[in-house]
């Protein structure tokens, strides 16, 4: 059994630390001893200690000190203090300097192995979550790909928000048009990358939980708030204090929880759950939706005056389909960029044709769906150049069937496309177009209805 982590035994008393690293070891940790106090700190750093274990009280230099030096140092270390004395009244000075936990003797092992364990697995959790957001940071793109005028009108509002930090702004667009990228880029734009003061970027997704977790969350609750509530805990507003808070889908937020975040943006403040303080909140905040709001509100689902209050800096990015010019441009981004993640350079770039029918096609999940094509190609395609064949058989389909009749006929694309391809993607679509009412359905294809639900067998649809 080999468990991680390293500890550090500081202890003059030979009996106590022979007996805890035998224990210790026995459990799978590698322990190193130390008895002699004098350059202690050097050696804890350079063996790059997870835990030390530290006796409080020695002769020459006391625990306490050799702790305020650890602290001081800002160690990824993590102290726990062996006190002799059971008053608990040094070991608590010691919490307050910044020791993690403590252990009374004379200890049971047991306990020791529970503290241990308990806190190299937060330090564990600790690593994965920072590794996991520097991931996911990394992941999302930053730079905003696009010259269509859309985008180049885009980043100039951008600019100009920036630059005059506004406190809340509004982004729409479809799924998959950018909106967290967006974000991220006015983040950046607002508070800088390489600032020596971090600015938080933080994100909430509205519509992934309930009402009542998602409050506690965004305004966080005092000690005893509500039943499981043992500890204070700050909401992700005060998280995000002197950077963004991303308020993502604010469209799922439910009315009463809407109310309160209006309150947030007016005053500037938040009053956590079971708490009378009201605390200050300087951070931008940006809330996006692929719904339309002023329809939202229309039907009572969205208040008025929060869309007032957030309207005023909106963006709306627009679908992929009504700026085609973006997309040559981001084909030959995110082929680069695959490229480079996967070292692959099979795929050299797309014959005219391809290109083409990339263009026409209408991108239902806008960049998203045009990213994730050029991660399959890059990883899986095998020719230097993408051609019509190549690409999925909905791309080309569409286009014979988008384009429509041509001076009384359909326009057979050069790679030449399968039948049924056409057929299955009308069927679908008149099946969404009709809301999957059949009937309707098979009116649309002006088709019996006992032919369309033939058809519908055909092609596995039913
Ligand atoms: N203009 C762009 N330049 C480069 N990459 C982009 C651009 N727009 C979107 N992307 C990429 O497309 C993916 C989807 O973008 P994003 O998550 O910002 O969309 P969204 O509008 O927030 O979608 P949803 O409404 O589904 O949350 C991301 O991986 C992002 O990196
Ligand atoms: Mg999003």
């Amino acid at each position: 059994m080999s468990k991680k982590g390293k500890i550090f035994l500081l202890d003059d008393e030979e009996l106590i630390s022979d007996v805890l690293l035998r224990a210790l070891r026995n459990e799978g940790y590698e322990v190193m001893k130390e008895n002699e106090t004098d350059g202690v700190e050097e050696k804890i750093m350079a063996w790059d200690a997870d835990i030390l274990l530290l006796d409080i009280s020695m002769p020459g230099r006391s625990g306490m000190e050799i702790l305020k030096e650890i602290i001081s140092r800002n160690l990824q270390t993590q102290v726990i203090m062996l006190t002799a004395d059971d008053t608990a009244e040094s070991a608590v000075a010691a919490m307050k300097i910044g020791a993690v936990d403590y252990i009374t003797k004379p200890f049971d092992m047991d306990e020791v192995k529970i503290v241990v364990g308990n806190i190299l697995e937060k330090q564990e959790l600790k690593k994965e979550v920072s590794f996991l957001r520097k991931a996911y940071a990394d992941s999302m793109e930053r730079e905003f790909i696009g010259e269509s005028k859309a985008v180049k009108e885009i980043k100039t509002t951008v600019e100009k928000m920036a630059q005059a930090k506004v406190g809340s702004i509004l982004v729409t667009g479809e799924s998959g048009t950018g909106k967290e990228v967006i974000a991220r880029h006015i983040h950046q734009l607002m508070f800088g990358l390489d600032s020596s003061r971090y600015a938080p970027f933080v994100t909430v997704n509205c519509a992934a939980m309930p009402e009542a977790l998602l409050e506690s969350e965004l305004f966080g609750h005092e000690k005893g708030a509500f039943t499981d509530s043992k500890t204070l805990k700050k909401g992700l507003f005060e998280e995000a204090k002197g950077g963004t808070i991303l308020l993502d889908e604010i469209s799922e937020m439910k009315l009463s929880l809407q109310s309160k975040l209006l309150r947030v943006l007016e005053e500037r403040t938040v009053r956590r759950i079971g708490g009378n303080q009201e605390i200050k909140v300087n951070v931008t905040v940006i809330a996006t939706s692929n719904v339309n709001l002023i329809e939202a509100v229309g039907k009572g689902n969205f208040r008025q005056d929060l869309f007032f209050r957030l309207s005023p800096f909106y963006l709306y990015l627009p679908p992929l389909r009504e700026r085609k010019s973006d997309i040559p441009l981001l084909l030959d981004y995110y082929l680069a960029h695959f490229t480079n993640k996967y070292h692959k350079n099979t795929v050299k770039g797309f014959s005219p044709e391809a290109e083409r029918l990339l263009i026409n096609y209408h991108w239902p999940g806008n960049v998203r769906e045009l990213k994730n094509l050029l991660e399959r190609f890059v990883v899986l395609e095998n020719n230097e150049i993408i051609r019509p064949e190549h690409l999925p058989h909905w791309v080309s389909a569409q286009e014979v069937i988008a384009s429509g009749p041509v001076g009384g006929r359909y326009i057979l694309p050069e790679s030449g496309i399968s039948l049924d391809d056409v057929e299955r993607d009308l069927i679908i679509q008149a099946l969404e177009k009709s809301n999957q009412n059949m009937a309707q359905a098979a009116k649309l294809l002006n088709i019996t209805y006992d032919s369309f639900r033939y058809q519908l067998k055909k092609f596995g649809l039913k």
